[in-house]
């Protein structure tokens, strides 16, 4: 999972990458923009991926800062979302010191998702050192409460179309074993490449630790 990874998925990224800001069900992140972008004035999207986000902040806030390190996803982006207010910058966030960005919101939206902690941990803090003072910062990210449910929403779904019980809990749980690659660390497969996934606590001492 890294940049020339990232750049191979440009090519209808919308259609491959799970974009939340075009599909979110409840609007939470929607309404979360909005409220944010009548409360301040600049916002960055770190790791803006094809722009999903971007075009959502620049309709709220002034100014809007999109990063990534893909620069043919920047390119999508930039094609995709156009608008004086918005600036494109390429740029790695792992690297220390790797922005002199400043903003008064930070979104990180499905970037914390790194196999390696060490990846993850360098990227959240460059959102975190981009804030100007008194600045808030919105992450999101792969839940390991909602990857495992699946399993058990299948299972329900085809024992009650009439499946066995015993036979059906042994099949996926053979899945289950497969497509998890660590329990213990929360990285699963997604489109056939190991992915960070969180426990809503977890998340939470993370970003603290931060
Ligand atoms: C799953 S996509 C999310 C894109 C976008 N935030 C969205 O929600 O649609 C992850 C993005 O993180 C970017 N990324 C991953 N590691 C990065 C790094 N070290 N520096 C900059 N961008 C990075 C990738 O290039 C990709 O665009």
């Amino acid at each position: 999972m890294n940049q020339k990874y990232w750049d191979e998925l440009a090519e209808n990224f919308n259609e491959r990458v799970f974009e939340i800001a075009d599909n979110e069900l409840n609007q939470a992140l929607a309404t979360t923009i909005k409220k944010l972008g009548k409360q301040s004035r600049t916002a960055g999207d770190f790791a803006c991926g094809a722009g999903g986000t971007t075009a959502a902040l620049a309709a709220h806030f002034e100014q809007v800062i999109a990063v990534d390190y893909a620069a043919k996803l920047l390119q999508q982006a930039c094609k995709r979302v156009k608008g004086d207010n918005i600036r494109f910058v390429e740029v790695d966030l792992t690297k220390n010191k790797s922005t002199a960005i400043k903003v008064d919101v930070g979104f990180c939206i499905n970037a914390l998702i790194h196999p390696v902690a060490k990846k993850r941990k360098r990227i959240a803090a460059t959102v975190f050192r981009s804030l100007n003072q008194g600045g808030k910062a919105v992450f999101i990210a792969p839940s390991l409460e909602s990857y495992l449910r699946t399993y058990q929403v299948l299972a329900e779904y085809l024992v009650s179309a009439g499946k066995n019980r015993k036979k059906t809990v042994r099949k996926i749980s053979a899945t289950a074993q497969k497509e998890i690659f660590s329990l213990v660390e929360g990285i699963a497969d997604v489109g056939a490449v190991a992915t960070k996934h969180y426990l809503h606590d977890e998340f939470a001492q993370f970003l603290e630790g931060i």
